[in-house]
Order: C-alpha cells, then sequence, then structure tokens
C-alpha cells in the first residue's frame, strides 16, 4: 500500500509548494506596483547610503504670495442639504457658475447679460481664495459704498456686477434668480462673524510698481501667456452650442464695460496674478508683479464697451487711486490715474489726509 500511494503524495505536494509560491510571489508583485502607482518610491542605490539629506532635499518650498495659513475655507457643500433653503442655495450657485445659460443672450429665463459667467471672475462659484470670492459678502453688506455713494444690500451689489462686469441690465429684487443667488452667498458667508473680512477675501492687493504700468510691454505678456485662450482678438472662445463661453473675453463687445471693477488696473492686475494663466494660484502665481500690471494695462487699453459713470462717486475725494476718469479731488491726470505711477498719488492723498 504505502509504497503504491508515495510518488503520489510526492508530486502532490510539490505541486502545493509550487502553487504556494507561484501566489506569493504574484502578490507581492502586485503589492509592489501598487505601492508605485499610489506615489511610492523605491530608494535607488546611491540615496541609500544618504536616506535623511535626500528626504530635507524633496520638501516642497513655498512660492505663494501670501501666507497660506489661516486662508478661509468655504463651508463643505455635501452639508447644503441641512439648510431650509437647500434648494434656493443650490440654484443660486448654479447661477453663478452658468449664468449664461439663463440670463445670457440666450438665457433659458431672461436675456438680460452679455454670456458671460459670475464665475469667470468670481472662481470656483466664488470659493476661491483671492480669486474673487464671496467669503464677506454675508458678513459686511449693507454697507455704503463710495461708487455709489448709497447704502448697497446685496441684490443691488448683484445688480451693479450684471450691469457692469456683465455690461446687462439688472435682475428683478423679487425674482427667484436674485433669492437664489443671496441665498448661496449668506450660505458661504454663514461661518464668518459680521462686520469681519476673513484672511484670503477677494482679490489679491497687488503691490505698485515704482513706474508707470505698460501696455506694450503687456502686449508680449499677453502673447505669450494669454492669447492660446483669449484669442488674439480678445473675444475669447464661446461653446459650441453658444450658450456660453470655454474662454471668456477681455476686450471687445461681449466684455466688462469700463465702468466695471476689472477696468481698474489694480483690480485686474491683483485678479491675474494670483489667477492667471489658468492654474495659477496665490499658492503658485505663474506672473512677476510687472508682468500682471503691464498685461493689465494692454487688456484695459483695448476697446470695450462704455457705460454712463455721470452718477459714480458723488464724492470725487473718494474715487480709488486707479479710478481712470476725472474730476478728482487731486491735481494728477487722467492717464496717471489709469497706468500709475500710483505711489505719487497715494503719498499725496495721505497729507491730504492729515492736513
Ligand atoms: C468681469 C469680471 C466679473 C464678473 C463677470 C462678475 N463680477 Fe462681481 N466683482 C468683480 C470685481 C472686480 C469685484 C470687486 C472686487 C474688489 O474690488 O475686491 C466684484 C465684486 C462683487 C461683489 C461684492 C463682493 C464683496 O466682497 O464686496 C458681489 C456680491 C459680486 N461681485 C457679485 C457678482 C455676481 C452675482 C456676478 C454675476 C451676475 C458677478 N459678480 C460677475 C468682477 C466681476
Ligand atoms: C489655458 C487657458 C487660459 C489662459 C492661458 C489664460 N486664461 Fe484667463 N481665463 C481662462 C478661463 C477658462 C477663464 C474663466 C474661468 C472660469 O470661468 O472658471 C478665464 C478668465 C479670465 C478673466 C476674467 C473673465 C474675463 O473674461 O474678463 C481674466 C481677466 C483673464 N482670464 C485674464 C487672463 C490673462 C491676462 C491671461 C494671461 C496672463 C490669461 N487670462 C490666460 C482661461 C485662460
Amino acid at each position: 500500500m504505502k509504497n503504491i500511494f508515495e510518488p503520489l503524495v510526492k508530486m502532490m505536494s510539490l505541486m502545493v509548494g509550487l502553487l504556494a509560491s507561484i501566489t506569493l510571489l504574484t502578490a507581492l508583485l502586485i503589492g509592489l506596483v501598487v505601492f508605485l502607482f499610489n506615489g511610492g518610491s523605491l530608494p535607488s542605490i546611491n540615496q541609500s547610503s544618504d536616506m535623511t539629506i535626500a528626504v530635507v532635499e524633496t520638501q516642497p518650498i513655498y512660492r505663494g504670495v501670501v501666507p497660506k495659513e489661516g486662508m478661509w475655507k468655504a463651508p463643505e457643500w455635501s452639508t447644503v442639504d441641512q439648510e431650509p433653503n437647500a434648494d434656493d442655495i443650490r440654484y443660486g450657485r448654479e447661477l453663478i457658475a452658468n449664468t449664461s445659460a439663463y440670463l445670457g443672450p440666450n438665457g433659458s429665463v431672461r436675456k438680460i447679460s452679455n454670456g458671460m459667467n459670475c464665475q469667470n471672475c468670481h472662481l470656483n462659484a466664488g470659493t476661491a481664495p483671492l480669486g474673487n470670492n464671496y467669503s464677506a459678502v454675508a458678513s459686511t453688506y449693507p454697507k455704503i459704498r463710495g461708487r455709489s455713494g448709497q447704502m448697497e444690500d446685496i441684490p443691488k451689489r448683484i445688480n451693479d456686477c450684471f450691469e457692469r462686469s456683465l455690461n446687462g441690465k439688472a435682475l428683478d429684487r423679487n425674482s427667484p434668480e436674485m433669492i437664489a443667488m443671496v441665498a448661496y452667498m449668506e450660505w458661504l458667508g454663514k461661518d464668518v462673524i459680521q462686520g469681519e473680512t476673513p484672511q484670503g477675501v477677494g482679490l489679491y492687493e497687488i503691490p505698485f510698481l515704482d513706474r508707470a504700468a505698460d501696455p506694450i510691454k503687456g502686449k508680449s505678456v499677453y502673447a505669450q501667456h494669454c492669447q492660446s485662450c483669449h484669442m488674439e482678438d480678445g473675444n475669447g472662445m464661446m461653446k459650441p452650442d453658444k450658450s456660453g463661453y470655454t474662454y471668456p473675453p477681455l476686450w471687445g463687445d461681449n466684455s466688462y464695460n469700463h465702468g466695471a471693477g476689472l477696468y481698474r488696473m489694480s483690480r485686474f492686475a491683483g485678479y491675474v496674478k494670483t489667477n492667471m494663466p489658468l492654474g495659477a494660484t496665490f499658492e503658485r502665481p505663474m506672473l512677476t508683479d510687472e508682468e500682471s500690471w503691464d498685461v493689465a494695462a494692454y487688456v484695459n487699453s483695448m476697446p470695450r464697451p462704455a457705460k454712463d459713470l455721470s452718477k459714480d462717486w458723488p464724492d470725487i475725494s473718494k474715487k480709488p487711486i486707479d479710478h481712470p476718469f476725472g474730476p478728482f479731488s487731486d491735481e494728477f491726470s487722467e492717464e496717471q490715474h489709469k497706468f500709475g505711477p500710483f505711489k505719487p498719488i497715494k503719498a499725496a492723498r495721505e497729507t491730504q489726509a492729515t492736513k
């Protein structure tokens, strides 16, 4: 009996052993592949002799324009469900992101604006730090604004952007669309203390240059860094179905008018420094300050829609330094108020204020 089964048992245990080692090897191989794909790295031969130095060298160097600690973060989007007006908040976000589809030239609700989306300038639906976010809207409105000389609430401020940045018409205050946008902004700012503005609010305050911003230098910045998306003629690129833009216009008939915030050089340069070319952030800016100012000078020298501004800034001493239309309460020309240099204007204002 023993002799008959002995070779069979031997062969079977050999096969089991072989199978086990194949399984083990495969598992090891899969483990290694998964480890490498998830960003793991194997020590190379020459690094392994001095691991500590290798680790120190791969520490990322932070090259942002401002510290990132304490930066405002929007509330978690999934928590909207808990709000009693969740539907309004969701519709509000949708309108900010895809304004043109609802309210643009072919808008499904009303046709009152130029085809741009609020989100083109208020990035990620107004949640991006130093991407013109809405973090301080709920906490600081209503407030008196120098441009209108009036108390402005949130609907009034939203309509300012409709009439200027979207070169369009005001939206009815009691419309479901206005109610929704206000609800969204109030939800975004719900954790900000009344009267306070969180770190990273609005736009980056880019330092002034010692010289005037130069549209000729700006033209070459534009050709190198902007033209591939916003096009040589500045008109951007429309989506094939004409519901809005893939790349929004920077000048021309469908762009913001000269009463808009971005028409001010410091607003444009600050926006671009921390947000453009697409992919730049405050943590990873792509242009120098000079390039940002110069490209602002170039873009804001090109033709765009006009707006009657005669009622703006009833108190002319409140005009921002870079508001480019007189009369002014100082001696500087419209040219200098448009392109700079701004430091002398600022210094003159400060001595005026202390007199
Ligand atoms: C062409 C760019 C652009 C577009 C498009 C745009 N805005 Fe604005 N918006 C601005 C600028 C610039 C400011 C002022 C930022 C500053 O001075 O810090 C601003 C400010 C605001 C503010 C005030 C923020 C604050 O903290 O005081 C609100 C609210 C606002 N926009 C709403 C909207 C809405 C709603 C839309 C769409 C209907 C829109 N904007 C479209 C450029 C734009
Ligand atoms: C890779 C494509 C790309 C490049 C390059 C690029 N942009 Fe943009 N830009 C966009 C897109 C897309 C938006 C709208 C963002 C959104 O809706 O989320 C935008 C928005 C803007 C806006 C606000 C909306 C408007 O139309 O007024 C300005 C101003 C702007 N870009 C300026 C520039 C400048 C200046 C440069 C060059 C320094 C530049 N961009 C380079 C894609 C680009």
